[in-house]
C-alpha cells in the first residue's frame, strides 16, 4: 500500500522536530532535527540513513550510487538484515541479507525527550512473507537520534503458544530461527588508517579466503578487501579515525556476532550501486547474531539486539 505522507505527518510529526518527508526515490522517510541531533530514517527497510550529532559530520555513510527504489536495498547508512545473512542457504534465489531491507515498514510512534528524538517502526508477517517464510513475527525497530544513536531491534515469535508441542509428539515446533544485523556503515576519513579495536583474540571466517577460520591479533587495520564475520564478541568496538579526528565507540547488547566489511577496489568497481571510489570512506561494523550465533525464539517470547553509538575527538 502506498505510503500516506501527509496523513502519516498529521498523525506523528512534531514541529520542528520532526516530519516525514518524500526522500530520495520518492521513499518515505522521517526527518528529525533536535536539538542534539540531525538524522534521518526511511521506512523502506526500516532503514536509518544519517545520523549527525550535534558539532560533528554525519556519522554513518551513504553511497551516492544509492539506488532508490522499492526493490533494492538502499547502499549505505544502517540496513537491517533480517531472517538470514548473506545468501539464503539452499536457495540463492531469495534476495541476499534477508526481505526485511526492502519492505516497507511501518510507522509506530515518533516521541521527543529532551533534546532527543525516538522514532519506532516496526514490520510484521504478511501472505507474500509466509510464502518464503512460513512464521509469524513482529520485528521492532526504536531508534533514539540523539548525543548517542541508540538503535533497538526487538523480534517478537506472534505464534500462537498453544499451538507450540514438542517434536516428538509429532506436531511441529513454532520456534523460529534467525540471523540479523544491523549493518552499520560507518564514514571515515580514509580506511587505510583506521583502527578497530575490541577484537583482538576473536574467532572469525575470512570470507575472502575461503572462509577458512581465523583468528585476529591485536587490532584490526584494513589493508586490502575485508570480509569478516567474527563470533563471541559481546564487548564494545572502538573505530579509531585519525583522518576524522574521532573516534567511534560501539557498544551491543543481545548480539554475539559482528561482522567488518570493506569491498576495497575491484569489488567496489563490480557494484553497480556503490562508486568505483568510494571504498576508502566507508568501513561496514555490523552488530549481528549470524551463522553459529543464530537466534531461537518459542512463541510469545522476545529477543533483543541493539546498538549504541558514540562519538568522541581522538
Ligand atoms: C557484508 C557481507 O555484511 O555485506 C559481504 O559480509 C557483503 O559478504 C556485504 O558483500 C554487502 O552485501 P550487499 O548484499 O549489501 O551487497
Amino acid at each position: 500500500m502506498p505510503v500516506n505522507i501527509a496523513e502519516l505527518n498529521r498523525q506523528f510529526a512534531i514541529p520542528g522536530i520532526a516530519e516525514v518527508i518524500t526522500g530520495s526515490g520518492g521513499l518515505a522517510a522521517v526527518r528529525i532535527t533536535a536539538p542534539d541531533a540531525k538524522g534521518t530514517l526511511y521506512l523502506h527497510g526500516g532503514h536509518v540513513t544519517s545520523w549527525t550529532p550535534a558539532g560533528n559530520d554525519d556519522v554513518l555513510w551513504i553511497s551516492g550510487k544509492s539506488i532508490w527504489q522499492p526493490d533494492k536495498p538502499i547502499r549505505g547508512g544502517v540496513p537491517i538484515c533480517f531472517p538470514w545473512f548473506g545468501a539464503r542457504r539452499n536457495d540463492p534465489a531469495s534476495p541476499a541479507h534477508g526481505f526485511a531491507r526492502l519492505r516497507t515498514w511501518e510507522l509506530e510512534s515518533i516521541e521527543q525527550k529532551a533534546g532527543a528524538v525516538t522514532v519506532t517502526v516496526f514490520l510484521t508477517s504478511d501472505p507474500d512473507i509466509q510464502k518464503t517464510w512460513p512464521h509469524d513475527f513482529l520485528l521492532r525497530h526504536k531508534v533514539t537520534f540523539g548525543k548517542e544513536l541508540i538503535m533497538s531491534l526487538e523480534f517478537k515469535n506472534t505464534a500462537p503458544q498453544n499451538r507450540t508441542r514438542s517434536v516428538s509428539e509429532g506436531l511441529q515446533d513454532q520456534s523460529v530461527k534467525f540471523e540479523e544485523a544491523q549493518h552499520t556503515y560507518f564514514a571515515v576519513g580514509d580506511v587505510r588508517q583506521v583502527k578497530v579495536k575490541g577484537l583482538a583474540g576473536a574467532r572469525y571466517l575470512d570470507k575472502t579466503d575461503n572462509l577458512k577460520q581465523k583468528e585476529q591479533t591485536g587490532d584490526l587495520a584494513i589493508t586490502a578487501e575485508t570480509d569478516r564475520p567474527f563470533f563471541d564478541t559481546a564487548a564494545p568496538i572502538i573505530l579509531e579515525d585519525p583522518s576524522k579526528s574521532r573516534k567511534i565507540t560501539l557498544t551491543k547488547e543481545g548480539s554475539r556476532s559482528t561482522v567488518v566489511w570493506n569491498p576495497w577496489i575491484a569489488k567496489a568497481r563490480a557494484m553497480a550501486d556503490f562508486g568505483d571510489d568510494e571504498w576508502p570512506r566507508m568501513l561496514c561494523i555490523e552488530t549481528c547474531n549470524v551463522g553459529v550465533d543464530a537466534v531461537k525464539v518459542a512463541p510469545g517470547q522476545t529477543q533483543l539486539m541493539a546498538s549504541y553509538l558514540r562519538v568522541d575527538p581522538l
